[in-house]
């Protein structure tokens, strides 16, 4: 199941379940002394917050575990076997390596010479698989694993400026044979330094 199903899912049992609450109470105050009413509204609000911080703190938990943060990545992938250090910079990406291996541990090494900026890659059908927001003075990690070769697309995800609908860029996995289409593709920063020769005239 697809998470945002999960995530609709989860939001129509809860919202049903808080307009049941609401649904009841209404009903019931026509025939019953309000007293009676509070009181077991009361009862019900209760019952609903223990559940729902119970329901939190457990979410909160197991979720931990799918955050994109470096040591889960690493302990679920491995230990990176390429770093790639990224600069962002109004507006555009510089890689200090721009084909990696196919299924090997990457890690990442983000930051920016200006201003923040979100540093996304997408696949070869526009999904987004991994970002990480680049800011000056910070050093953030992304731990990546590619297991499908091709051509990735890489975009601004911070409003950074007045191009930043331009801010791309674009890597290699498993040296680039599979066709992604290149830099006409998704990515709008054709001639930028990550671009490289995918770029025809630029
Ligand atoms: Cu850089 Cu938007």
């Amino acid at each position: 199941m697809p998470v945002q199903v999960g995530v609709g899912l989860a939001f129509v049992l809860m919202a049903g379940s808080l307009a049941a609450v609401f649904l009841t109470v209404a009903f019931d105050a026509q025939t019953t002394a309000a007293e009676v009413v509070t009181a077991r509204g009361y009862r019900m609000r209760r019952a609903w917050f223990l559940f729902l911080l119970a329901f939190a703190v457990v979410a909160f938990f197991i979720s931990m575990f799918w955050l994109p943060y470096q040591a889960p990545r690493e302990a679920a992938y491995g230990t990176p076997t390429t770093t790639v250090d990224v600069t962002a910079r109004q507006f555009d990406f510089q890689l200090s390596a721009t084909d990696l291996p196919v299924g090997q541990t990457v890690a990442f090494r983000v930051t920016s010479a200006d201003v923040n900026h979100g540093f996304a890659i997408y696949d070869q059908d526009g999904r987004i698989v991994g970002q990480v927001q680049a800011m000056p003075g910070v050093t953030n990690v992304l731990v990546m694993k590619f297991d499908r070769p091709g051509r990735y697309f890489i975009h601004c995800t911070e409003l950074c400026g007045p191009f930043h609908y331009g801010m791309a860029g674009t890597f290699t996995v498993g040296g680039g044979t599979a066709s992604g289409g290149g830099c006409g593709g998704l990515a709008l920063g054709c001639g930028t330094a990550a671009c490289g020769a995918g770029c025809g005239s630029a």
